[in-house]
């Protein structure tokens, strides 16, 4: 089994909206320039971002975002670079200050939080992995892995101790007196994981922390984060402007364009009903049986139709029951223990995928259709 295109059936349900989120963003908005005040609350806050920028200086990193993080979500940011992400994440502990809005750390407010408070809760509760991996050059693997608990004053021996486990649990058990710069990127980061993951905090944050690695290694880091985060139950913010690093990741994704939200859903939602044409382009590309699930396609039975198909769970992606309906002219069942949720045939199947096979017909007749026109102009 091909594990990259199963990877989003795989993934646990994540507890919905009914549970108490453990991060609530709210109308969060940054500004960056001198007259920061002047455009929220003014007509100029309606304003795309560069007649913003003319009109008064000041640069919308992030505008007016919303959303919830559920404990135990990986929730993806995707955007193309420029788009406000690491300003977004960053605002999320106040390494950079919110101009407007909230931010709420398990349901408490962190713009209330007195310098103390944020330190602690950046000491204890919310880790960073950075894309440049930010490593101490002069030290070991071993403290920089322990820099953290030092940090907040923890002991050679504990946090040592603590360390050594973390470096064996992202797989450098051998590496702990090597200093980083001896290290791969790959491995460089491993350690970044590693020191992250060693103040044992609720919430990672995750700032394109691979796109500087090769892509196998950043596959295999990839592997490693959905490994730690269903392993360690950790809750993660990932900021990546990499498509399928979003879908293989999210549990959820948002699409920022120019500071705003434009999109927030599952892969699939965002693969199968793209908001825009800036997300429609983002995932243009997409293999859709990879993606699309039969809780996606699943209609209810026709009062005709035999119910005696194989079964298979509401996650099941298109690809994978396309076996299933080779060896069944019944449709597929689509079961939740013992209840029925739907049924998905022959003829779903085929026009999921057929949907993706049109629109590169309809592409490709357009393109030959253009030929045409640009060698015939000259005859006409
Ligand atoms: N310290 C800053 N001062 C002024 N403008 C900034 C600053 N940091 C970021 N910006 C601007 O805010 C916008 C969003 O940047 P950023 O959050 O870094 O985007 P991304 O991480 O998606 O590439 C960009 O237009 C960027 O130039
Ligand atoms: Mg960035």
């Amino acid at each position: 089994m091909n594990p990259s295109a199963t990877a989003p059936a795989e993934r646990p349900p994540v507890g919905g909206p009914g549970g108490d989120p453990r991060i609530s963003v709210r109308n969060l908005w940054k500004i960056f320039g001198r007259n920061a005040g002047s455009v929220i609350g003014t007509e100029n806050e309606h304003l795309d971002r560069d007649t913003v920028r003319e009109r008064t200086g000041c640069t919308v990193a992030v505008r007016d975002l919303s959303f919830d993080v559920h404990p135990g979500e990986i929730f993806v940011v995707m955007g193309l670079s420029g788009s406000g992400k690491s300003t977004l994440v960053r605002c999320l502990t106040r390494l950079i200050e919110p101009t407007a809005g909230r931010v709420l750390l398990d349901g408490e407010d962190v713009g209330a939080c007195t310098p103390r408070q944020l330190r602690e809760l950046r000491r204890h509760r919310m880790a960073m992995v950075f894309q440049h991996f930010g490593l101490l050059p002069h030290r070991r693997v071993l403290d920089n892995v322990a820099y953290g608990l030092e940090v907040r004053g923890a002991g050679r021996a504990e946090r040592h101790a603590r360390a050594r486990e973390m470096i064996e649990m992202v797989g450098l058990a051998g590496y702990e007196d090597v200093r980083p710069g001896r290290l791969s990127g790959g491995m460089q980061q491993r350690v970044g994981l590693a020191r992250a993951l060693a103040v044992d905090p609720d919430v990672l944050l995750f700032d394109e922390p691979f796109s500087a690695l090769d892509p196998l290694i950043r596959r295999d880091m990839q592997r490693e984060v959905l490994r730690l985060q269903r392993e360690l139950d950790k809750t993660a913010v990932f900021i990546t402007h990499d498509l399928s690093e979003a879908l293989k990741l999210g549990d959820r994704i948002a699409i920022m364009r120019d500071g705003a939200l434009v999109q927030m859903g599952t892969a699939e939602e965002l693969v199968g009903r793209p908001a825009d044409d800036y997300v429609r382009d983002f995932v243009e590309d997409v293999n859709r049986t990879d993606v699309l699930t039969v809780r996606w396609l699943m209609r209810p039975p026709r009062p005709d139709e035999p119910l005696d198909g194989p079964a298979a769970a509401p996650r099941t992606v298109v690809r994978d029951v396309v076996p299933l309906l080779s060896n069944s002219t019944a449709p597929v069942r689509v079961v939740d223990g013992d209840r029925l949720l739907g049924v998905v045939g022959r003829e779903d199947v085929l026009r999921a995928i057929a949907e993706d096979l049109s629109d590169g017909a309809t592409k490709a007749a357009a393109d030959a259709a253009d030929g045409r026109a640009a060698t015939a102009a000259p005859e006409a």
